[in-house]
């Protein structure tokens, strides 16, 4: 079985607001996205790996990969103006063979190996995808022009994370469709019909948003 890993990177951090793309942030002495290649790269589930790079950064990419011996990351590609356009752009490197492709945010840096083993497990009996998963803990309202209109069931909702897991030609056909609106791969596997499994996430796989958010990973490290 090849899985291959897509790195998303190529978005340019407006809310972390530093002098360079949020993927060549500062953490802990290096480029954000260095944490998630080397964990990546580590990885005896992953087989190669792509990186969508801000557009202009596939050359520091591939150099930062040199640098790590990351032997595994086989292309950089610039990234498109929206997520799902840049997993398209790294979709576009992988083979046909391929088997299992695996999506993570370069966003979230503090990868463990147990979370990628958790969301390629149910791809094996059939799921379509595969999602990591937090639990809210507090009440969420739904609000209009400062008004809620409704308390919803805390129940039934949770917080979706990455790294998503899918069967290749899965994803592949869902990022054939429209691509509209889609914060997450899983939520375009949804619209063609697929079933998403849901697995136990990780609170360390924290997105990085805001300075905050970089400075708590950054204690985590
Ligand atoms: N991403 C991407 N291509 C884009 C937009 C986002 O590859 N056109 C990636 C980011 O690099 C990140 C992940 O998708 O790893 C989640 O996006 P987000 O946290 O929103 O990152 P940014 O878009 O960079 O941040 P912001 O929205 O604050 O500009
Ligand atoms: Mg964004």
């Amino acid at each position: 079985m090849s899985v291959w890993a897509l790195l998303v990177a190529a978005g340019a951090g407006e809310r972390l607001g530093a002098d360079r793309p949020k993927a060549f942030a500062n953490l802990g002495g290096r480029p954000l996205l260095a944490e998630s290649i080397e964990r990546l790269d580590r990885s005896d589930w992953i087989d190669a790996i792509v990186v969508a790079a801000p557009p202009g950064w596939e050359e520091p990419v591939i150099l930062l990969a040199e640098e790590l011996i990351a032997s595994k990351v086989v292309a950089a590609v610039p990234g498109g103006s929206t997520r799902a356009e840049s997993v398209q752009a790294a979709l576009a490197e992988v083979p046909a063979d391929a088997v299992v492709v695996l999506v993570h945010d370069a966003a979230r840096p503090l990868l463990d190996d147990a979370v990628i083993e958790r969301v390629l497990g149910p791809l094996t009996e059939g799921a379509d995808g595969v999602v990591p998963v937090l639990g809210v803990s507090d009440t969420i309202k739904r609000v209009r022009d400062g008004v809620v209109e409704a308390t919803v069931d805390r129940g039934e909702l949770v917080a979706a994370q990455t790294p998503q897991a899918f069967p290749a030609d899965t994803l592949r056909r869902a990022l054939a469709g429209d691509l509209e609106g889609a914060t997450d791969c899983a939520s375009l596997v949804e619209r063609a019909g697929g079933r998403v499994r849901v697995v136990e996430g990780d609170p360390r796989l924290l997105k990085v948003t805001t300075r905050a958010d970089l400075e708590l990973v950054e204690s985590w490290l």
